[in-house]
């Protein structure tokens, strides 16, 4: 099984998907919790490249291919050996970060989009993706806490608008796949939600 949590910076992704985790082991299964970009060596250089805030000269297309450098190699090293021992991995962020980011967010076509998402998963799929929805207000005031801003959370209002609906067009496109979950609420109650949706699946 392989869960992804999606959504804007600030919406409680890291959040849910540890409690998830903690639930999901409390009841005898073997979890392995991931970040994606990042967790591998190589996946973290390139995450800091991605996140520098220096690297404001960085083109869309460079962007697109760094993500999906780093996603490639996160699968290849950790997400496939995982998956053939039988383990649940949850992954904080995975290939619809890319559609609503570098797709939606920076106007890259969709096509393009879809051709790399494939390369850099090696054609793996998430059994659910959790799209947590919030308020950007809420968000970013959620945000306000965190010491240290990166390159994607500094991106202005209207791009991150426009990737919130990129998000809200995934659920549509993929209702199978993908649950929006009301991210306003409390952690108790998306919680709650969530532990049910993935119960469902599981048994
Ligand atoms: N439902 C909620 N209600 C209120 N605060 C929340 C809720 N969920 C998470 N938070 C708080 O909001 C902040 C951001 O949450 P979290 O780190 O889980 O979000 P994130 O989506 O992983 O963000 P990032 O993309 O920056 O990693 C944290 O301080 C967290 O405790
Ligand atoms: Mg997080």
């Amino acid at each position: 099984m392989f869960i992804t949590f999606e959504g804007i910076d600030g919406c409680g992704k890291s959040t849910q998907a540890e409690l998830l985790a903690k639930y999901l082991e409390k009841i005898g299964y073997e979890v392995i919790n991931i970040f994606d970009p990042g967790y591998t060596k190589i996946g973290n250089e390139i995450r800091d490249i991605l996140l520098d805030l220096k690297s404001n000269k960085m083109h869309p297309h460079t962007e697109l291919l760094l993500y999906s450098a780093a996603r490639s190699q996160l699968v290849s090293e950790i997400i496939t050996p995982a998956l053939k021992k039988n383990k649940i991995v949850i992954s904080d962020r995975f290939f619809d970060s890319t559609t609503a980011y570098q797709g939606y967010g920076r106007d890259i076509s969709l096509d393009l989009i879809n051709k790399l998402n494939l390369i850099g998963s090696h054609h793996l799929t998430p059994d659910i993706t959790f799209i947590v929805n919030v308020d950007l207000k809420n968000a970013n005031g959620r945000l306000e806490n965190k010491s240290n801003i990166d390159r994607m959370e500094s991106e202005n209002s209207k791009f991150k608008n426009k990737v919130l609906s990129g998000y809200v067009e995934i659920v549509k496109k993929y209702p199978e796949r993908c649950f929006l979950i009301e991210g306003n609420k409390s952690v108790k109650e998306i919680q709650k939600k969530i532990k049910e949706i993935t119960i469902k699946k599981i048994r």
